[in-house]
């Protein structure tokens, strides 16, 4: 697969670096008050050039002028100074943006333009230039957590419940909090293309005083926005088995030692009833002897 990616580029590379070449994420969502980093990357057509060569330059829109990034720092408009940065190196072809301090009118389109440096000449006269831009939607407060666990909590168990929330932020990732002490498992990934996912694992053992409780999951965002989730823990009972299992079997002990009882007395009864019908026949045949004889 390497070898594979390496002949494609080698291929590929006099073709692509002809051109100057941007791509830049279309849509993503910010978070007001918090950050955004705008995933970039850009093909420019002479290899390896060093960061020190290359200016990159983000700007609003169509007009070059409404400079939101800029290396020189004066040429950024009021509204966005000291709110961006260049996290990508330019000389590994990264133009990586982060805006922090989302404002409501922060939308853009942001649009990436790189200019060639020619430390000999003026650069407005010699530059190459991309633009590819990105919109995005603001978001006034952070959505949710989603809360997933696992089906019902069994007393003395593990439970695990699972908490995550997705973000576009990832130079200041979201803290994510519990209500209740147990272990935990924080896991930061990136789902899309700029849109990242902070998860939070909770697992804990199971008690009968976790019952009906609410287990609550609280994010806190960079720039101190949160939002938070909960779920109701349902925990059932080991030892409740008892409670039935012990009646049920005094329950059937009483019924076989009384059926024995029974069957011993009706065989007891049973030997009494024949004796008693042997004798009563005998004295029975003698009467009726007694009488016969008389009648004669
Ligand atoms: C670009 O730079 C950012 C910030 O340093 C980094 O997170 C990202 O992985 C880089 N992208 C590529 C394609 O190397």
């Amino acid at each position: 697969m390497m070898k594979f990616c390496l002949l494609l580029a080698v291929f590929c590379s006099p073709v692509l670096s002809e051109e100057w070449k941007a791509s830049v994420v279309k849509n993503l969502n910010a978070l007001v008050t918090s950050c955004i980093v705008i995933p970039c990357t850009f093909n420019q057509p002479k290899d390896n050039l060093p960061s020190s060569k290359l200016r990159g330059i983000w700007h609003i829109g169509k007009d070059k002028a409404q400079i939101v990034y800029h290396d020189d720092k004066s040429r950024i408009i009021d509204n966005f100074r000291s709110r961006t940065q260049m996290l990508g190196h330019l000389g590994q072809n990264n133009c990586t943006l982060e805006i922090t301090d989302v404002k409501d009118h922060d939308n853009g389109p942001f649009c990436f333009r790189i200019e060639l440096v020619e430390s000999d000449k003026p650069t407005t006269d010699k530059y190459s230039f991309v633009e590819d831009c990105v919109d995005l939607k603001m978001l006034p407060e952070p959505t949710p957590p989603l809360l997933i666990s696992t089906k019902t909590a069994t007393e003395g168990n593990v439970y695990i419940i699972t908490c995550s929330v997705t973000h576009t932020c990832p130079s200041h990732v979201p803290t994510l909090s519990w209500n209740r002490k147990g272990d935990v498992i924080e896991i930061h990934r990136e789902i899309h293309s700029g849109i990242w996912e902070t998860q939070s694992i909770l697992m804990f053992t199971a008690e009968v005083k976790d019952d009906h409780t609410d287990v609550s999951c609280t994010a806190q965002f960079y720039g101190r926005k949160t939002s938070s989730e909960k779920i109701t823990v349902f925990v059932k009972r080991t030892e409740s088995y008892n409670h039935i299992i012990i009646p049920c079997a005094v329950g059937i002990s009483i019924t076989v030692i009384f059926t024995i009882f029974c069957v011993l007395m009706v065989k007891k009864y049973k030997n009494r009833i024949v004796e008693l019908q042997n004798q009563e026949g005998s004295m029975w045949n003698r009467l009726s002897r007694i009488s016969h004889r008389r009648r004669t």
